[in-house]
């Protein structure tokens, strides 16, 4: 048993719900779940979530749909909670009617599939091995009131503890202003909001070498959660929602490394250098970054980004001296299981190990916040306690 103060707490890691991968078998266009013949002449179901998927698309298993798997998994790599949530594309693809009822659908699932999850016993806690993100049924012709009405859901159900969403909002993008009662609603309900990206950016920009997932998943992701961050900053929705809670996938992608040439470039821009109430630079430190980079040195950097926030409070007189330990505070511990399993087996998963290896060896983090990145931030942004 680990001592409450110590829980290893994994926010990002996804699941593909029964209800959801028996629609996605159904379907002939992308996303789908297809069966197709090994080399060896045995039967695998391969997942294309992608347009142009490279080399025909992953195999997906009972890691991606099974509750049971999730907790062999959690149980391998010594992970005492997880908060899951639904894969990409989530409901992006459905008409607004249909993305409506399975949003609402799925919800509920996931709700059972916390609940009835086994205790995660530890010291002064009484809490549960699983909670979760719910789905927000994000696309075109959607209307305000159906939004609202699964925001509402999401906030009755106790193990659901925020949302997932996707860049692309109701078509427009996150910064659409149709947007502004969704992100009031869910910032009164106190929800947490996970962005994770899809679609990555022009597949153009690959070429024509086949890469596997490569440039998609380590360059195409991170660019799309930049731009959709940024568009989110650059449209005020933290000034107009400040206590908005906005979790970005891994690690922010490249706004930390790029946020004084965004505030750069705002300062000498005459259509948005007045616009905001502070410097770009202050609202990275109004968010959330899992700690999802696999490296000590992004760690330590992306901290350095977030504990500088305060320099940035328009007209505040006090610079205080960037505390990397403080700019832990903000950032959690995720494994983004089922992907990027071992291509050999091995006992633990090294995507997995590293990012734990990566948050000990981070220069400058004291043991506390080495603890409050595998857990403790966790246990208090989503209020695991019961
Ligand atoms: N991680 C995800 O969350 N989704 C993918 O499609 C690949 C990696
Ligand atoms: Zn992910």
């Amino acid at each position: 048993m680990t001592a409450a103060g110590r829980l290893l707490v994994d926010i990002h890691t996804h699941v593909y719900l029964p209800r959801y991968a028996s629609l996605l078998r159904k379907r002939t266009s992308v996303p789908l779940i297809r069966s197709a013949t090994t080399r060896e002449g045995t039967t695998e179901e391969r997942l294309l979530i992608l347009d142009h998927e490279p080399s025909g698309g992953r195999p997906v298993g009972a890691q991606y749909w099974d509750r049971e798997e999730k907790l062999k998994f959690m149980d391998r790599h010594g992970i005492d909670v997880s908060v899951v949530s639904t894969a990409n594309p989530w409901l992006d693809f459905l008409p607004a009617p249909q993305a409506h009822s399975l949003a609402s659908e799925l919800n509920n699932d996931l709700e059972e599939y916390c609940a009835s999850s086994p205790d995660a016993t530890a010291q002064g806690y009484s809490i549960k091995r699983l909670y979760g993100f719910g789905l927000l049924p994000l696309v075109p012709e959607i209307s305000t009131s159906a939004l609202l009405e699964i925001v509402q859901q999401i906030s009755e159900l106790p193990h659901l503890r925020g949302l997932i969403m996707g860049t692309r909002g109701i078509g427009k993008g996150l910064d659409d202003e149709a947007l502004d009662p969704v992100w009031a609603a869910i910032e009164k309900a106190g929800l947490v909001i996970f962005l994770h990206p899809h679609y990555g950016v022009d597949g153009k920009a690959w070429g024509d070498k086949d890469n596997g997932h490569v440039l998609p998943l380590a360059l195409g992701f991170p660019f799309e959660t930049t731009i959709a961050a940024t568009r989110l900053i650059l449209s005020g929705v933290f000034d107009r929602f400040p206590t908005l809670r906005l979790l970005l996938a891994h690690s922010g992608g490249a706004l930390p490394a790029l946020s004084s040439r965004l505030a750069s470039c705002i300062d000498h821009d005459p259509v948005v250098a007045s616009r905001l109430k502070h410097d770009a630079r202050y609202y990275l430190g109004r968010l959330y970054l899992d700690a999802v980079a696999y490296g000590p040195e992004e760690l330590g950097f992306v901290s350095d980004t977030i504990a500088r926030s305060e320099r940035y409070i328009s007209g505040s007189s006090v610079s205080p001296a960037p505390d990397r330990s403080s700019g832990s505070k903000r950032m959690l511990f995720g494994t983004d299981h089922p992907f990027f399993p071992p291509l050999s087996s091995t006992e633990k998963w090294k995507s997995v190990v590293e990012n734990l290896e990566s948050i000990d060896a981070v220069q400058g983090w004291s043991q506390a916040d080495k603890d409050g990145v595998r857990g403790k931030n966790a246990m208090e942004l989503f209020k695991l306690r019961e």
